[in-house]
């Protein structure tokens, strides 16, 4: 049983629909509870910390699924102070109390190191995504009707979808909400002489309507901010106008909810769902049981 204070205010989801309880991703917890063993500076996160390394509490989080153990850690976050949670609380549960503008994004700060971007200390991207990655854009030039596409691409990252979409395209456009991470693209796309970075929320930038013919999404994290649940929804209903006719919509996700239906919903007529097979995620990551998706919705 967990007794403790802090879980007094600690809501648990009331139900927890079967199909919601796949294999969930044990490395977010992980890295929880490293960052707490490493910084817990008060009784109250000395008292988590503790339970959190319980065998009890463990294995219940151990049997959720990751939206549901995304939304006990929001709650969790809520439960202790506010302070608290932005010295110790992993961005995407922080980011779900806060909505960041790209000031306060960027001043999290950005590092890349062994072909891994950490913003905020979270790591948002790293290297052996790349066949992932490459997978997806594959995927979406050889689906785009276009020979040379006009792309938009929300988040730059590491670059390793841009650079690939950059060359193929005939007008290439990055979103990127991090200041350094968006100069860093600005300096690598003009030394290829080809594409244009917007530093902005992809929620706040202003681009041409009935245009792209692809448009490439990756940017979790401050995009998941208030409702998980309801996050790709607003990332379809803001993107669908800006396609050209028959532009293609995409993104990847590590988990196999139905997102072909959202899509439906979203307007597009063809959607495809596909399987990326042989990405090998490091061992300090988390488990992907069921491996990556990629989803193309066509205008
Ligand atoms: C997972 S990385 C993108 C990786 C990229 N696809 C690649 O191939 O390297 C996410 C990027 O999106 C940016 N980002 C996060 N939220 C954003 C938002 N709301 N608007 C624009 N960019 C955002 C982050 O700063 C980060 O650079």
């Amino acid at each position: 049983m967990i007794e403790n204070s802090i879980f007094d205010k600690f809501e648990f989801p009331k139900d927890l629909p079967l199909e919601r309880r796949q294999p969930f991703l044990d490395g977010t917890w992980k890295r929880f509870c490293s960052i707490l063993s490493g910084d817990a500076s008060n009784d109250a996160l000395a008292e988590l910390r503790k339970l959190l390394f319980g065998q009890e509490f463990m294995r219940l989080m151990q049997s959720l699924s990751q939206p549901v153990r995304q939304e006990l850690g929001a709650n969790m976050c809520k439960a202790v102070s506010a302070k608290q949670v932005e010295q110790f609380c992993l961005p995407e549960m922080l980011l779900r109390h806060k909505r960041f503008n790209s000031d306060e994004w960027s001043n999290l700060g950005a590092t890349v190191e062994d072909g891994r971007l950490h913003i905020g200390g979270y790591q948002v991207m790293a290297d052996w995504q790349a066949p992932l990655i490459k997978a997806i854009v594959d995927k979406c030039l050889e689906e785009c009707r276009t020979p040379k596409p006009r792309v938009l691409e929300l988040g730059w990252g590491l670059g390793l979808a841009g650079r690939q979409l950059a060359a193929a395209a005939s007008e290439y456009v990055v979103v990127e909400a991090h200041k350094t991470v968006a100069d860093q693209a600005q300096e690598e796309l003009d030394s290829i002489g080809t594409g244009q970075v917007i530093h902005s929320l992809w929620q706040d930038a202003v681009v041409s309507k009935n245009h792209f013919d692809i448009i490439f999404f990756d940017c979790f994290w401050t995009t998941q901010q208030v409702d998980a649940s309801k996050a790709l929804d607003c990332v379809i209903d803001h993107h669908f106008p800006l396609l050209s006719d028959e532009g293609i919509f995409s993104y990847m996700l590590d988990n196999h909810s139905s997102h072909v239906e959202k899509l439906l919903r979203g307007g597009f007529r063809d959607v495809v769902c596909f399987l990326v097979e042989g990405v090998e995620a490091p061992a300090d990551w988390w488990n992907i049981d069921q491996g990556w998706l990629g989803f193309i919705g066509r205008k």
